[in-house]
């Protein structure tokens, strides 16, 4: 597997030497590989989105301690705009970053940036707005006529027009209804499916556990846990210390599990804990 971030005890303190000094990343080593959908959870205030920052050198890091692509983000000579063409960062609300006055226009806000001919750049807004989702009707429509969600998909599609090979979203299921979450999950495993690396921050262990190949946990800025879901889950205590939750499943596993079911450690899905319960049935156990 080829990694395409790699950060190396990456720490970052807000305010330093002021009575408001925060330690917002504590000696932080992570890796995300190409084709990884990686989810970042964490309680708030815990560095998730002090971290992602970094990954796109919105805040600078010390030399040596972010690389994306093997690109050293700290480094003096490295150019930022080109690493920003390489990963793509979509904020917490991106919505409230809409300005222009068609859906169009705001999408192509970034490729006119970059000095692309018209034409590629009349393709990359219908391209980006197929893979959010968007009917092309919508193009001369104003995006603060949108609906929440819609206004969010039009953001998501700025930032794909700029076809960047890794996609980091910081909370993007925030604030949205039941409906609205599951869609916009839906579009990012889409996203992720078209071959984008992702990188999810999330406070949900039902959408990280559903979506993501492997979780990262953030608490007080440090990694406190890492690993593919099913190994992150089964630490339900500490979890728990952290302001976290496992998923719902996983704990009807558990507590399957301690009466004996036969249920994986670490097991989340519903496929897992059906499983369990259809065996323990079907066998004619002494079921309680
Ligand atoms: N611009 C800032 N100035 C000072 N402190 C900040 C700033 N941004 C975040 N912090 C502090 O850094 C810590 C981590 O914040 P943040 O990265 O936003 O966490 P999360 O995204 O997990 O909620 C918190 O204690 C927060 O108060
Ligand atoms: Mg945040």
């Amino acid at each position: 597997m080829r990694s395409v971030i790699e950060v190396r005890h990456l720490t970052h303190v807000y305010m330093p030497d002021s009575p408001f000094e925060a330690r917002a990343l504590d000696d932080v080593s992570l890796t995300v590989n190409e084709g990884e959908f990686v989810g970042l959870i964490g309680h708030t205030g815990s560095g998730k989105s002090t971290l992602v920052s970094h990954l796109n050198a919105l805040e600078k890091s010390e030399p040596g301690t972010v690389f994306v692509r093997g690109i050293d983000l700290g480094a003096k000579e490295t150019k930022l705009s080109d690493v920003r063409r390489e990963v793509g960062l979509v904020f917490q609300y991106p919505e409230y970053q809409l300005f222009e006055e068609t859906v169009e226009r705001d999408i192509a806000f970034g490729p006119a940036n970059l000095k692309l001919d018209e034409e590629e750049i009349r393709r990359r807004v219908r391209a980006a707005m197929e893979l959010v989702g968007l009917d092309e009707s919508l193009r001369e429509a104003s995006p603060f006529n949108l609906s929440g969600g819609q206004k969010r998909r039009v953001a998501i599609a700025g930032v794909l027009a700029m076809n960047p090979s890794i996609l980091i979203l910081d909370e993007p299921a925030a604030g949205l209804d039941p409906a609205g979450r599951r869609g916009m999950l839906e579009l990012i495993r889409g996203i992720h499916e078209s071959g984008v690396t992702v990188v999810m921050v999330s406070h949900s262990m039902d959408d990280v556990g559903k979506y993501c190949d492997r979780l990262y946990v953030l608490s007080h800025g440090k990694i406190a846990l890492s690993g593919a879901p099913a190994e992150v889950f089964v630490h339900g205590e500490e979890l728990r210390g952290m302001g976290l939750d496992v998923p719902e499943c996983a704990k009807l596993a558990a507590a399957l599990r301690a009466r004996g079911f036969d249920v994986p450690g670490g097991a989340y899905s519903r496929a897992d804990v059906a499983a369990a319960i259809l065996k323990r049935f079907g066998k004619g156990g002494d079921a309680e």
